[in-house]
């Protein structure tokens, strides 16, 4: 099992670019299953849950493949219409076959996705709305059974501005009978890049990024031809992994406007951001000030930078008041971040981070999730010694090459077998 070797204490600087998202390359590869023939996408990026995604649409009687710079999809009509147990395990993203499967071929049975260490995650704002359009739909031996002989569009009011939900029933309303409006959807720019996606397929969609989004169905769509936009976590991470070590780290191919909040909290604390069409530069400040965070959903701070935000807080001046209002269980990068000497006390929804520079000292840690992993590596390349991190097989599921980006900031961080 891997482990993640970092010896602290130097200042990252230079730059660095960011990859194809992963939460926009997953329901983009999942969309393909709306329409037969050969899909092509730029900038998917080399992740284990698109390997993941991959070995599902395989099963799916789909061929996937790279061919030099794109990642072409070539769907049949499935022999079978079921997303299988030991694959969905793997990934919970998987749920987002669903409303393609259901949409296109009347039929899925798709494996419950379970919880992961972050929360439940439960799926009931996938499932709901999917009845409203006239599926049926059975929960029967740890599977999503679902059957429509055609979709019929309605009016779809969230409970909550979920993201996958979200997702599912753009994907489903695409083919559906009339027109679908959704609203109280979520407005990340993976919700956006999907959208614009399915409209080059000849979905009729509009609102996207906005509160609602309408969706006239058509009978049918044709192969995608869509370049993933970047990475706006591994843009914010990379970021703040250029702040924690008091660098100077510039993070190109990326978008701006998509990580505003978390540019404006590194303003509140102190640090001076440059900004340009596609790049950001965070330059060293001496002592940055604690500020305090609440995630919510886009446009707000995003919960997949809590962790490593909080890793920052830990150097900061002062006491960072961190509130997860999206996952129910997002703070177990706590324990091990306490373990390096933080003095975090967590409580239900809250984390109280009380600050010191140089208050961390290098400690065998582990992680937990995905963006746990890299909130360890943030702490630990801002501490004077060497730390390893382990079970980093969490990090590859959502990160490419990030101790080559590293190294390449001057960071010292090896992987070790
Ligand atoms: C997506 O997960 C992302 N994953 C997550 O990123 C991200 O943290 C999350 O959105 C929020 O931004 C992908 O895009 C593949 P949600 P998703 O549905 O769609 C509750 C990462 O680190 N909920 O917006 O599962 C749910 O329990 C990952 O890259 C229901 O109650 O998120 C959670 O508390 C982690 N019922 C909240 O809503 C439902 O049917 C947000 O979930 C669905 C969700």
């Amino acid at each position: 099992m891997d482990v993640m070797i970092i010896k602290g204490g130097t200042p990252l600087n230079g730059s660095v670019a960011t990859s194809g998202a992963k939460n926009a390359a997953l329901p983009l590869l999942f969309a393909t299953l709306l329409a037969e023939g050969e899909h092509s996408f730029l900038n998917v990026p080399f992740l284990k849950d698109i390997d993941s995604t991959e070995l599902l649409l395989n099963h799916l009687n789909c061929k996937t493949y790279r061919d030099g710079e794109q990642f072409k999809v070539l769907v049949k009509k499935p022999e079978s219409i079921v997303a299988p147990y030991d694959i969905v395990r793997k990934m919970r993203a998987s749920i987002l076959c669903l409303g393609p499967l259901l949409a296109r071929y009347g039929e899925a049975k798709v494996s419950l996705p379970g919880g992961c260490a972050i929360g439940s995650r439960p799926i009931n704002l996938h499932i709901e709305p999917l009845r409203q359009l006239g599926a049926e739909i059975e929960i029967e031996n740890g599977y999503v059974i679902a059957r429509a002989n055609k979709l019929v569009g309605d009016r779809i009011v969230f409970d909550f501005a979920t993201v996958g939900g979200t997702e599912n029933i753009m994907m489903a309303a695409s083919l559906c009978q009339g027109e679908t409006i959704l609203e109280n959807v979520a407005k990340e720019p993976e919700i956006v890049d999907l959208a614009q996606c399915l409209r080059g397929m000849g979905a009729k969609i509009e609102g996207e990024g906005s509160s609602v989004i309408t969706i006239e169905g058509v009978d049918e769509l044709t192969p995608a031809n869509h370049r993933v936009i970047p990475d706006r976590i591994e843009a914010g991470t990379l970021l703040i992994a250029g702040a924690i070590t008091g660098g100077d780290v510039k993070v190109t191919n990326c978008v701006p406007k998509d990580i505003d909040s978390l540019i404006n909290k590194l303003v509140d604390c102190g640090f001076s951001i440059e900004t340009g069409s596609d790049w950001v530069r965070v330059r060293p400040c001496a002592q940055w000030s604690a500020v305090d965070v609440d995630t919510a959903p886009h446009p707000g701070f995003p919960t997949d930078l809590q962790a490593q935000f909080m890793a920052l807080m830990t150097q900061a001046k002062g006491t960072s008041v961190i509130t997860e209002r999206i996952f129910e269980n997002r703070f177990m990068h706590v324990q091990e971040l306490a373990r390096m000497g933080a003095n975090i006390t967590p409580k239900s929804q809250v984390s109280v981070v009380r600050g010191e520079k140089g208050g961390l000292s290098s400690a065998p840690v582990m992680a937990t999730d995905l963006r746990a992993s890299a909130s360890l590596i943030l702490a630990a390349l801002a501490t004077d010694g060497e730390t390893k991190v382990s079970r980093i097989y969490h990090l590859d599921r959502g990160y490419e090459n990030l101790e080559v980006k590293l190294q390449g900031l001057g960071g010292q961080i090896e992987r070790c077998s």
